[in-house]
This record gives structure tokens, sequence and C-alpha cells, in this order.
């Protein structure tokens, strides 16, 4: 079977979305305006662009998903328990005239994630004392003004052994590939594989179950973000995409299970597990961090 030139107007189009390429990314290279790529990416894929005000809204709100996540580093010693990290992040969200996402989301019980050791992600906050040689990731969400901004970071408690110091490296290089990739023209695929390749190449596992997500004037919206995949599928990258890159990886398997609180999330196979989560705007020549932080 011989393979076409190129792509005919009438074929699907080569992005994956089911529509006429003629009806689809042809549109791009046309320059053609019978329907603008907003409107496009919201028919094709409930996709919302967003405007310079929306991300200017959203960068607002991850100034102070940041700082809370400042905060929360400063505060991280052993003998603390994860209440007093939500109470801190409860306190200085709402001084800052911003809304915790977490509280009531879906019935979660508090306003942020406090994830130790085998906990891949969801972890509720309680009177649970952290001890020295933990993990702990903190993610922490905020409203402000309407608009969500979401990211997290993993924390040492004290000093570290060489399994959490090595699994806490490979999910911060994870996530810094991840970006590194984000750019239009590239696929939600290029990004998944960036971290797959990288993680399993290390050794470890990339969680499947939990994904990052598109986010703006609600916490979860399309496009679904998978930290595996090919490169080259899945959704083209486009200026005005809001989404997180999220990756949660295991030193051990990349099975999880969850407790019968009905959020927890755990390694099956009890190994560490890292996370860190940023919110990034795509832009003309790559992306920009909306949660900005050194990787
Ligand atoms: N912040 C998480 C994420 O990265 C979601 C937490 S949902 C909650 O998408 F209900 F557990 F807070
Ligand atoms: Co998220
Ligand atoms: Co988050």
């Amino acid at each position: 079977m011989t393979q076409r030139a190129s792509v005919g107007r009438n074929d699907p189009c080569p992005c994956g979305s089911g529509q006429k390429y003629k009806k689809c990314c042809m549109l791009q290279k046309t320059g053609l305006k019978a329907e603008s790529i907003a409107d496009l990416y919201y028919r094709n894929y409930r996709i919302k662009l967003k405007t310079q005000k929306d991300i200017e809204g959203i960068r607002t709100s991850g100034r102070l998903v940041v700082d809370t996540l400042r905060k929360v580093e400063d505060f991280i010693r052993p003998g603390i328990t994860t209440n007093q990290i939500n109470k801190l992040v409860h306190d200085y969200t709402l001084k800052n005239g911003a809304v915790p996402a977490p509280l009531n989301y879906r019935g979660f019980p508090k306003s942020v994630c406090t994830s130790i050791n085998e906990v891949i992600c969801h972890g509720i906050p309680s009177e649970r004392v952290l001890n020295e040689g933990d993990i702990v990731n903190v993610d922490v969400t905020s409203i402000l003004n309407g608009y969500y901004a979401d990211a997290n970071m993993t924390f040492f408690v004290g000093q570290c052994g060489d399994d959490a110091q090595k699994i806490v490296e490979v999910a911060r290089e994870s996530l810094k590939r991840a970006l590194a990739v984000v750019k239009p023209d590239n696929t939600l695929g290029d990004v998944g594989w960036a971290i797959q390749e990288y993680a399993e190449g290390q050794g470890c596992s990339v969680v499947r179950e939990f994904i990052g997500h598109g986010i703006g004037k609600v916490f979860h919206e399309p496009p679904d973000v998978p930290h595996f995949g090919k490169p080259k599928t899945g959704i083209t990258l486009v200026p005005g995409m809001v989404f997180t890159v999220e990756p949660m990886v295991n030193l051990g398997k990349r099975f999880l299970r969850v407790l019968d609180d009905e959020w927890t999330a755990v390694t099956r196979d009890g190994s560490l597990s890292a996370q860190f989560e940023q919110t990034i705007v795509v832009t003309e020549d790559g992306y920009e961090s909306l949660t900005p932080y050194e990787l």
C-alpha cells in the first residue's frame, strides 16, 4: 500500500478529531476564517481557548497558589500534622480573597490535598504527624475572581533517604521535560511521551488513572492530559490552550488502590510516589506557566 503524499480535503483530519480535514486543521493552514480556531476547538473537543483577560485572571490566581505553596514549604518540618497544613492553606487563601477549590469539591472534606509517601494523590489532611524522612505532596487549587489555578509540589520532611530523593527528582524532571515540549503544533501525545519515556527509562512508572486537565472558570475541563502516550498523536496544541501537567510517578509499579475514604489513592505495591504540577498556557512560541516555580 502506498501512502498519499498529503491529506485530501475530504479525508479524516490527521489530528484525530473525526472531522473532515477541510473542516478542521486545514483551516489553520489555509488561514480560512470560515470558522475560528477557537470555534473549531470548542466544536471538536469542547476545549475553551482562553482570551487575554482569562489568562490574566488565571495568572493572578496562580500567583496566589505559588505563594501559598511557598508558605507551606516554610512551614513543613517533622512533628506537624497535615491538618495544620490544611489550616495554613485555608486561612491564607481566604485572607487573599480567594476560595480553596478542593473544599466540598465532589464531597472532598478539606481545603488541600496532602499525600504522604505511598499516597499518589488526594490524601485527606488529618491528625497524622509528618515524620523525618517522609515525603509529602501538597496540592493547592485556588479560585480567585472566578478563575482556578492548580499546582503542587512534593516536599522532603527533614533528611530523606535515597529512595525519596530519587522519586522526587524523577517526578520533578518528568514535569520539566513535559513542559519543554509544549508549543504550537506539538501534540498532547508528545507531552505524555516526554514523561513516560523519561520516567520509565529511570526504572519508575507513571500513573494512568489520574491525568492533567484543562482549567479556567471550572476546576476540570477538556482537554484530558495523559502523562503517557505516543509522539504525534492526540490533540494539536494551539495558543490559548490552558491546562495542567501533573505527572504522578511511582518508584515501583504503576498500579493503585483507592482507600475506603473513597479519595486516598495509594500505590498497590506500597512504593513511594511523587508529583509536581503546574498550570500552563500555550503561547505563540512555547508556553507560559501561570503557576511558575523553578523545577
Ligand atoms: N488538585 C487536584 C488536581 O490536580 C484535584 C484535587 S480534587 C480534590 O486536579 F477534591 F481532591 F481536591
Ligand atoms: Co490538577
Ligand atoms: Co492539583
